[in-house]
């Protein structure tokens, strides 16, 4: 199967029709990581543009005075992202049980950050940003509220996908962010592709998105979602051995550049995965990775004709990264179909402060997040590192 049949069959399910009933769930964060026998917390910022943000903690167990620790998470995702594989393997968890304060941020409108001082979620003002917003206002309300609520100078950021992209974005445009951050652990960052993906269906998706930012303002995926559900519910089990091949084939097709290989999600956690994502997305979230595809630069929205307005620009400006003081670690998955390893590379050699950058060759995107081998592969060297510099 062709990455351009997957996608029609994708849109085509997206656009059956189908009566659905919003079944309110509590908060998945917070019973994740108490059945992980850890305490977690809720609390609650706003923005300096009006959205509110949940934000999750996990309660440290022991009180060794190791400074705080931002994770951020990616698109369509949520805190969950770093909880899911379980106390023995998931991130947050080895952070805490190391006597870190673990944060785990929601971007604005995920499931967690649906709140705004004027706007309501069916308003398309609500939806009216990419992930340039995320950085300069969701991460930076986030970084001041903890590092108030802690007292610290400074603390640690590990960020995922999107959350790196808007790191990325926060620490260029208010450079007054560098001194805040101790290490910034960034895995998989899209910022620049350098390789164009094969699919023209998604390429013209993109285009159309793009021309329309102002019409369509979020996708709302609850209902691809829901169908997701049923068929990784039914066809992700491994006690049936050729649908679970299927199922490995159509997860490892769609993240990753080689789909022989293993598929390393424990086989438990993977009719599940669906259910902690987060379904709505900003149309300008997916058109500002287009434009910076096509562009092949890292550089802010294209507003087109109202550029002018925005930047007193007809282009958008480019984020200069090397305004980026703060210490970054960079690791790259060698099979990632979103990202290629000339990008990385690329940014790499942008970034003026850069500690590690590393490749784990036969990772896919969601490795990152969802290996079962991910503390021997990378979270043991990531912690390393941290434990490493002391303050
Ligand atoms: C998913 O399965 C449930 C029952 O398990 C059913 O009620 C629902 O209609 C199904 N939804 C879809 C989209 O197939
Ligand atoms: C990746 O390589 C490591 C070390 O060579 C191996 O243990 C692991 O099984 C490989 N993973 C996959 C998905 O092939
Ligand atoms: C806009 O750009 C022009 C020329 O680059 C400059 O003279 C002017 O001061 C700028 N205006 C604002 C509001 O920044
Ligand atoms: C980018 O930032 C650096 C460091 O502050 C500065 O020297 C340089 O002039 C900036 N470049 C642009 C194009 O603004």
């Amino acid at each position: 199967m062709k990455l351009n049949s997957r996608f029609v069959v994708l849109i085509l399910y997206y656009c059956v029709t189908l009566t659905l009933q919003d079944n309110p769930e509590g908060d998945q964060v917070l019973q994740l990581i108490s059945s992980a026998g850890f305490q977690g917390e809720a609390h609650y910022t706003e923005t300096d543009d009006g959205y509110e943000l949940k934000i999750h903690r996990i309660v440290p167990k022991i009180h060794n005075g190791r400074e705080p620790v931002i994770l951020m998470h990616g698109l369509l995702a949520t805190a969950a992202d770093f909880l899911i594989t379980g106390p023995d393997i998931a991130i947050a968890y080895l952070l805490s049980n190391n006597g870190y304060d673990v944060y785990l941020g929601n971007s604005r409108g995920n499931k967690y950050s649906t709140k705004h001082r004027i706007y309501t979620t069916d308003s398309t003002e609500y939806w009216r940003y990419s992930w340039h917003e995320i950085g300069y206002f969701d991460l930076a309300a986030i970084t001041d509220y903890v590092l108030k609520k802690t007292t610290a100078q400074k603390l640690d950021f590990i960020a995922f996908s999107q959350g790196t992209t808007s790191l990325l974005v926060l620490l260029s445009s208010r450079p007054e962010y560098n001194s805040k951050i101790r290490q910034a652990h960034l895995m998989a960052p899209p910022a620049f592709r350098k390789k164009l993906p094969k699919s023209q269906v998604v390429f013209s998706v993109l285009k159309f998105l793009d021309r329309h930012n102002d019409e369509i303002r979020f996708w709302d995926l609850k209902r691809l979602f829901r169908i997701g559900k049923n068929i990784s519910k039914t066809i992700c089990r491994d006690n049936d051995l050729l649908s679970f091949r299927l199922c490995k084939f159509l997860i490892l097709s769609v993240f990753s550049t080689d789909n022989r290989r293993e598929l390393e999600i424990e086989t438990k956690v993977l009719p599940h995965l669906i259910n902690y994502m987060s379904p709505r997305v900003s149309v300008m979230q997916l058109t500002h990775y287009y434009q910076n595809m096509i562009a092949n630069k890292f550089r802010q929205f294209d507003y087109k004709d109202k550029n002018f307005q925005h930047y007193n620009s007809t282009t958008p400006p480019d984020y200069n990264l090397s305004k980026i003081t703060a210490p970054v670690y960079l690791y790259h998955a060698g099979n990632d179909r979103f990202i290629s390893e000339e990008g990385v590379a690329y940014l790499r050699s942008l970034l003026p402060n850069v500690q590690e950058y590393r490749v784990i060759s036969n990772w896919s995107h969601i490795d990152f997040v969802y290996s079962k081998y991910s503390r021997d592969v990378l979270y043991n060297n990531i912690l390393h590192a941290l434990l490493a510099v002391s303050y």
